[in-house]
């Protein structure tokens, strides 16, 4: 019997496809620097626009970033409504940007909530973007992961009342098809900054299998030289979803 692989030294996984990022640390970056939180987020969206980047180049297929939670209402009401600016403001400075650079744009999480305004926007946006070919963003807004399990849950129900859908069981499939990622790859990996280990309600359905990936830099100091740390780190990992070591090795 020839003895099994056992050199973990030699995995590559390549590059993820999907990189889903839980963008923390913004309003400790401002404090540091005796700044309101505010100005914390605003440097936020520079690091973003340097990660989007690199994601391009790199030809990475999705990357997921949490924007604003389901829980983050619960921030005084001065830090939601200049979070809520932040986003509209973004959306119309950098979409020509990003729809000449090929990116499709996705907005993810219970829109209703927002301004009429703010949700038109977003449809226009998505709109602008839906046949772009290259890297998919995904910005995760009023999100939360209990949020999606329970809209496709509700989807499915509808379906099944008026007859749209006619099947005794439910599966993994027909939830997974319903949720708001529906379509995409699963995210590889995952990342939060700011040094806080928690999925804070993120993709909790999607997250099945995912790398994780903490680090402490704070989110608006979080460069390409950082994700692409983070990205090496994944790369040399053993992905075994369920299997043993050895099966893995021998499969490669
Ligand atoms: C993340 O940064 C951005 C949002 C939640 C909108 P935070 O605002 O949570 O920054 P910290 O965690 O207070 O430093
Ligand atoms: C998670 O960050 C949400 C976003 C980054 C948008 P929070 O800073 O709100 O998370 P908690 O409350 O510390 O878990
Ligand atoms: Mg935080």
């Amino acid at each position: 019997m020839s003895a099994a692989p056992t050199d973990l030294s030699t995995i590559d996984n390549g590059n993820p496809r999907h990189i889903a990022i839980i963008m923390d640390g913004n309003g400790r970056w401002a404090q540091k620097r005796f700044m309101p939180r505010v100005f914390g987020h605003q440097q936020g969206v520079k690091a973003v626009r340097n990660i989007v980047e690199y994601c391009a180049e790199q030809h990475i297929e999705v990357l997921s970033l949490f924007a604003f939670s389901s829980e983050n209402w619960r921030r005084p009401e001065t830090e939601v409504s200049m979070l809520m600016e932040l986003f509209m403001a973004t959306l119309q400075r950098e979409v020509d940007k990003l729809d000449k650079n090929n990116i499709r744009l996705k907005i993810i999480g219970d829109k209703t909530a927002f301004s009429e305004k703010l949700q038109q926007k977003i449809i226009h946006s998505e709109q602008q973007t839906a046949d772009n070919t290259g890297l998919t963003l995904v910005i995760a807004a009023n999100y939360g992961g209990h949020w999606d399990i329970t809209q496709a849950v509700q989807k499915i129900a509808d379906k099944l009342q008026t007859g749209e859908l006619n099947q005794p069981f439910i599966t993994e499939d027909l939830i997974e098809q319903h949720l708001s990622t529906a379509g995409l790859p699963e995210p590889d990996l995952f990342i939060r900054t700011g040094g806080e280990q928690r999925i804070s309600n993120f993709l909790l359905w999607q997250l099945a299998y995912t790398e994780f990936y903490f680090t402490p830099i704070l989110w608006p100091d979080f460069d390409k030289q950082a994700l692409k740390e983070a990205i090496i780190s994944f790369k040399g990992r053993q992905r075994r979803f369920g299997h043993i070591g050895e099966q893995i090795l021998t499969q490669s």
